[in-house]
């Protein structure tokens, strides 16, 4: 049995949905706790368990007698391919086996003759809402953590509402083009200037058993039965969205941008700890260093976008055509089915001012000096990663709530640090946004802002005063240390 100091501490199990944009920030909030005084288990699943330790080294999941990493299967068949995973497969298979692999490692955990502290508390990625079973057998806090935008999560909470009321299931494929998706949606308490094109992209099936608009409308009912939700963004961004939530859910607690938060821990005896699934190429920082200030184009479309080949041709000759700068991570399975391959040429026409990579630490990239603007796919991470960098972006959102990041991102009266490619994308397009971006008068306005926007968002996360800082320490009085 550990010692009586040890077995004292206040015992918190982590568990993200296993796919990078939540396990990411997920191990920050960890992280925090930890440094707050929690002893910590955290729940990997199997599959990125192995990855991680692959991409990163054993010394990456080696954490400290009160940090550790516990796994459990994502119930999909076992593969050793290191790529992403079927989201939709993934949600219908983590939410179907989960729950009886992960009451055991609570009950394991909870043995008397471990040598961990019982386990007081459950914070659970919104979408892994089995755990709220667990919680609830045991008797124990559950905080769910919603890893997307509040503007997102605020969307998706109508899900319900948007099939009720007919806008989906769509009647047939023509609605995705017949300009059926620019109807206006004004009836959502708290977003303005929303159509229906904006609400996150699972509403757009004609099928009304969709395994992901399924697991949307059942994720967000269940959910309600969490002591509180917490998310990865900031009252003065969002202020909106959290007055609406107040009427919708249980508490809900701003605590972001997390990656600010852990960056002032006074000690970090956990800066090992790592989450990529991917290697990352150090390379591109010191290629970086020989720019000069603001001349550089960040492009990365992060862990799930898939595009065609004929996408990334398009996007290979804007930028080539932008005669810009660029750092360009490339992951290896972007392209889908295939390698993505760019035009030789276009690597001739480019070396002298670009850098291609395959990964990269991206939150070191967007805080350096010599980035000017991102192209980026509006996942919410590295949205607010942007954001808190005080870096402006040209979008094109693949999927889920990158819709919403992106329409407020675009939109003047929200953030207006942004501009939006079409879907459809096209050279020309890529060309004209990006030297927008970089030295038009609507780039320099969007700088300016994001520069706004990034003092705000230190301000959040700076105590004694900063709204997430707050929310944070009452995060952990009024919900995690409290008995039920
Ligand atoms: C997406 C959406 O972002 C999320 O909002 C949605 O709900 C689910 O899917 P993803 O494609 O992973 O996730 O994007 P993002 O949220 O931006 O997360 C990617 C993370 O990986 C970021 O933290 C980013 O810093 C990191 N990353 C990405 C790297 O460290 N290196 C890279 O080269 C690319």
């Amino acid at each position: 049995m550990g010692s009586v100091a040890v077995m004292g501490k206040p015992h918190a199990v982590c568990v993200p949905f296993p796919a990078q944009g939540h396990v990411n920030p997920m191990l920050k909030v960890a992280k925090i706790l930890h440094h707050k005084g929690f002893h910590i288990t955290f729940v990997n699943s199997e599959f990125n368990h192995k990855r991680i330790l692959k991409s990163r080294g054993p010394d990456s999941l080696n954490g400290l007698p009160s940090f550790r990493f516990e796994t459990i299967p994502d119930g999909l068949p076992p593969t050793d391919v290191d790529a992403t995973q079927d989201i939709a497969s993934l949600c219908e298979s983590t939410s179907r086996t989960c729950l009886a692999p992960f009451r055991k490692l609570l009950h394991k955990l909870n043995d008397p003759f471990s040598d961990v502290p019982p386990v007081t508390c459950i914070v659970s990625d919104g979408v892994m809402g089995f755990t709220v079973e667990a919680a609830e057998e045991l008797g124990i806090p559950e905080v769910h953590f919603w890893t997307t935008s509040a503007c997102g999560f605020l969307a998706y909470l109508h899900y319900g509402q948007l099939v009720e009321k007919g806008y989906s299931p769509l009647r047939d494929e023509s609605y995705l083009i017949n300009g059926y998706l620019d109807t206006a949606i004004d009836w959502i308490a708290g977003m303005k200037n929303i159509r229906l094109r904006d609400i996150p992209s699972f509403i757009r099936t004609t099928n009304p058993n969709d395994i992901m608009l399924n697991f949307v409308l059942y994720e967000t009912v269940r959910t309600k039965r969490a002591n509180a939700i917490i998310m990865n963004t900031f009252d003065e961004l969002e202020h909106e969205a959290l007055n609406a939530f107040s009427s919708l859910l249980p508490p809900v607690y701003f605590i972001g941008p997390l990656h600010l938060q852990v960056a002032q821990l006074p000690k970090d005896d956990l800066k090992h700890i790592e989450s990529n699934l991917w290697k990352e190429e150090t390379k591109c920082i010191q290629w970086l260093d020989s720019k000069e200030p603001n001349s550089v184009v960040y492009v990365n479309f992060g862990s799930i976008t898939l595009m065609t080949a004929d996408q990334l041709v398009e996007f290979a000759w804007g930028l080539a055509n932008s005669k810009q700068t660029f750092l360009w991570v490339i992951r290896p399975d972007l392209v889908s089915g295939e390698t993505a391959v760019l035009p030789p040429e276009f690597a001739t026409e480019t070396k002298e001012r670009s850098f291609v990579a395959s990964w990269c630490a991206q939150e070191q990239v967007l805080r350096h000096p010599s980035i000017a603007g991102f192209l980026t796919h509006s996942g919410w991470n590295s949205t607010l990663e942007s954001i808190s960098a005080g870096v402006p972006m040209v979008c094109w959102p693949f999927f889920a709530e990158q819709q919403t990041n992106c329409r407020y991102a675009c939109s003047e009266s929200e953030w207006g640090i942004g501009m939006e490619i079409d879907n459809n994308v096209k050279r020309y397009e890529v060309e004209l946004l990006v030297r927008e971006l970089m030295e038009g008068e609507k780039g320099k306005n969007m700088r300016k802002k994001a520069l706004e926007w990034k003092t705000k968002a230190e301000e959040s996360t700076t105590g004694p005063e900063g709204s997430s800082y707050m929310n944070l320490n009452k995060l952990i009085n009024q919900v995690l240390l409290s008995p039920k």
